[in-house]
């Protein structure tokens, strides 16, 4: 469990890094990540490169013992060379051009930028590759943050045609996949394509699909570039993007295959998120000082997995932010409650954002571990204290990598986009079904792993699918041989993978193993309120809803007050027709663990727990005192079993030794 900071040397004095570098090791700050908005610095005009405050940067915190992650510095070029290559800004959708300004504005399609990076990235990965205290690279900065993942110019054109190319081979085949015949939409060569935009009504479903594919492959492969030139440079260094939350923007499992980085780091926000996603107004409300108590989790699980188990939090809210729609305070304990969740779900550091806050520019209004002065600010406060507390602890500074958990719950990219490509209603979002889906199983008591629909899933007791769009053979293999229990929610199987309705209805390839059909679909307004009741609990549908024939053996568990199914099972699976009330979900997912002979736990509101190892930590987000739900005999390693609002406590448990 080690801390780090983001600092950005270039933006103060020289004259007080040596004392910044000194304080952060006083605080118990171990790594400090830098450079990562720093071109200007490091190349104020094309080829003349001026490394000497960034030689001065780096040997300052080294040798005050601090391990040092640098980032690539893609995320900002430069004036001059965006005066040199204009066509480096990137077009959006509807056809304007964005300016130099601020930072991401560039086309990741663009085969001059792509160039202008491996140069930069190439002369400084050469100078600081082999440095001892430089133990990790993180590429560009959160790549695809302020919507820069499409780009509808010139140039990711040319190479959407090279990639349709690519797949569909001929222009024969392309239009029959695509369905092309549909309101004459037929090509009669690659060339003659164009990008999905500025289209009169709908573009084609598989054409917005696969230029979202496409673009997904632009992000994993501008990254991939800059590994292989970090790679050379610095073998021994572990290799990282700093992802973020609730981002579907590109496939994070495509982009981390092949040992395309070898940590998860991601971008922790929890107030800013939890103002920002979609939850109801009354949580948002309940939690807008200590973040919805799923909103970090989430992703932590999400991210263990994209990380094949190794994660880490680049950047973690040390106080009030400055982007959300409203940027409260942390009511007191949140920032170090939040490096122990973090913890807890299997981090190997948490890095907090930032070192301290800059009273100029954009982000004056974000606070750091020290405020404008330089005096410690509370949330640097409490850092201090975690680190303390840490160092003083043989149980928590030893804590095991986090075990797997029994229950997954099976995420995958792709159905995020094809469901915003085609919502048919406009409340429908795949990515917070899913979190709903992962609230209730959190609200149990019980540990999750987020993984993707390719992983090995032969170890786990029960899967959850909240949906996926195409389900695939290996995947119904997967079921076949499972002894699991299994959950599938609305709109599984109900694609092709060329975004047709499956010719045997949905859900298309699972019904080999759950044999059930789709007829017809409806999306609901806040009016059409079907009910249904699931083990004694009484709720109804929400957004979305579906006519199922049970065909077979299998048999209705659950009806709607019309007569259609709410949920069908046969043996071991379920399918679920319906966008289900939240207590409906959580009544549905507590039969099926305990079918999966799994212990389940109903916590308080606001109460959450996670295992690593023999320890168990929890966590209050709620607004009252509650207690933890500790054995008898537990020893506690952190805190006690009385938790306040933004207290943690955690114990070893010695019944299960
Ligand atoms: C992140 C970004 C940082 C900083 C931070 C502010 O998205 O990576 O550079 O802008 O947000 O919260």
């Amino acid at each position: 469990m080690q801390l780090g900071v983001c600092y950005y040397p270039e933006q103060w004095p020289r004259t007080m890094w040596a004392d910044d570098a000194k304080r952060m090791v006083e605080l118990g700050i171990t790594h400090v990540r830098i450079a990562e908005f720093a071109w200007s610095r490091m190349e104020p005009r094309a080829g003349e490169y001026v490394w000497n405050w960034l030689d001065e940067a780096v040997e300052t915190l080294a040798s005050a013992g601090l391990k040092i992650v640098l980032g690539t510095p893609t995320a900002s070029p430069p004036k001059w060379l965006i005066d040199a290559h204009p066509d480096v800004l990137p077009v959006r959708a509807d056809g304007t051009t964005w300016n130099f300004g601020s930072r991401r504005h560039y086309d990741i399609a663009s085969d001059t930028y792509r160039r202008e990076c491996l140069r930069i990235v190439d002369v400084m990965a050469a100078r600081y590759g082999r440095h001892p205290s430089v133990i990790a690279w993180q590429t560009d900065n959160e790549l695809g943050c302020h919507e820069t993942v499409p780009s509808y110019s010139k140039a990711a054109l040319q190479r959407f045609h090279g990639w349709l190319a690519k797949r569909y081979e001929t222009i024969g085949q392309l239009n029959e996949a695509w369905g092309n015949v549909f309101w004459s939409m037929e090509y009669a060569s690659f060339d003659a394509i164009e990008l999905p935009n500025l289209t009169p009504t709908d573009a084609n479903p598989i054409h917005l699909l696969d230029f979202r594919r496409f673009m997904s492959d632009e992000v994993a492969s501008f990254h991939r570039e800059q590994i292989d030139v970090l790679r050379r440079h610095a073998p021994d260094a572990d290799m990282l993007h700093n992802f973020m939350g609730f981002f579907t923007t590109f496939d994070h499992y495509d982009f981390s295959a092949d040992n395309a980085i070898d940590v998860a780091a991601w971008d922790s926000y929890p107030i800013a998120r939890t103002e920002s996603i979609a939850l109801p107004e009354e949580q948002k409300a309940r939690y807008a000082r200590t973040a919805h108590p799923d909103v970090s989790a989430f992703d932590h699980d999400r991210y263990r997995g994209v990380g094949r188990g190794r994660f880490w939090v680049m950047e973690q809210q040390a106080g009030p932010v400055n982007w959300a729609p409203w940027n409260p305070v942390p009511a007191p304990g949140m920032v170090r409650l939040w490096a122990y969740e973090a913890f807890a779900h299997g981090a190997e550091l948490v890095s907090y954002f930032r070192w301290r806050q800059c009273p100029y520019a954009q982000e004056q209004m974000h606070s750091g571990l020290n405020l404008p002065n330089n005096e410690l600010s509370p949330g640097g406060m409490e850092v201090r204290r975690a680190a303390a507390e840490i160092a003083a602890s043989d149980a928590l500074s030893t804590l095991p990598a986090a075990s797997p958990a029994s229950v997954a719950v099976v995420f995958d990219y792709e159905t995020q986009w094809m469901f915003e490509i085609q919502r048919h209603g406009k409340s429908f979002d795949y990515q917070t079904l899913a979190f709903d889906y992962y609230e209730a199983l959190r609200e149990l008591g019980l540990d999750v792993d987020i993984v993707s629909s390719k992983a090995d899933l032969s170890a786990y007791r029960l899967v959850v699918v909240p949906s996926l769009a195409v389900v695939d053979h290996a995947l119904v293999q997967q079921i076949e041989r499972s002894h699991a229990q299994w959950v599938f929610g609305p709109r599984t199987g109900s694609k092709t993978r060329e975004f047709a309705i499956p010719s045997n209805l949905a859900p298309g390839a699972l019904q080999t193993v759950l044999p059930l059909q789709v007829l017809e679909v409806e999306s609901l307004r806040a009016s059409l309120q079907p009910s249904t009741s699931i083990n004694g609990v009484d709720g109804i549908a929400i957004h979305w809803r579906e006519h199922l024939r049970a065909n077979g053996d299998a048999q209705v568990d659950a009806q709607f007050d019309d007569g259609w199914p709410a949920v069908i099972r046969q043996g071991t699976l379920r399918y679920v027709g319906a966008w289900l009330a939240h207590p409906l979900h959580r009544a549905l997912l507590e039969q099926a663990a305990l079918d999966a002979g799994l212990r389940v736990q109903a916590l308080p509101e606001g109460l959450r727990t996670r295992r690593r190892g023999n320890v168990t930590f929890a966590f209050n987000f709620g607004p009252t005192g509650v207690d933890a739900p500790s054995p008898a005999d537990a020893s506690f390693v952190l805190g006690a079993r009385r938790l306040n609002t933004g207290d943690v406590c955690a114990w070893i448990d010695n019944a299960a030794g």
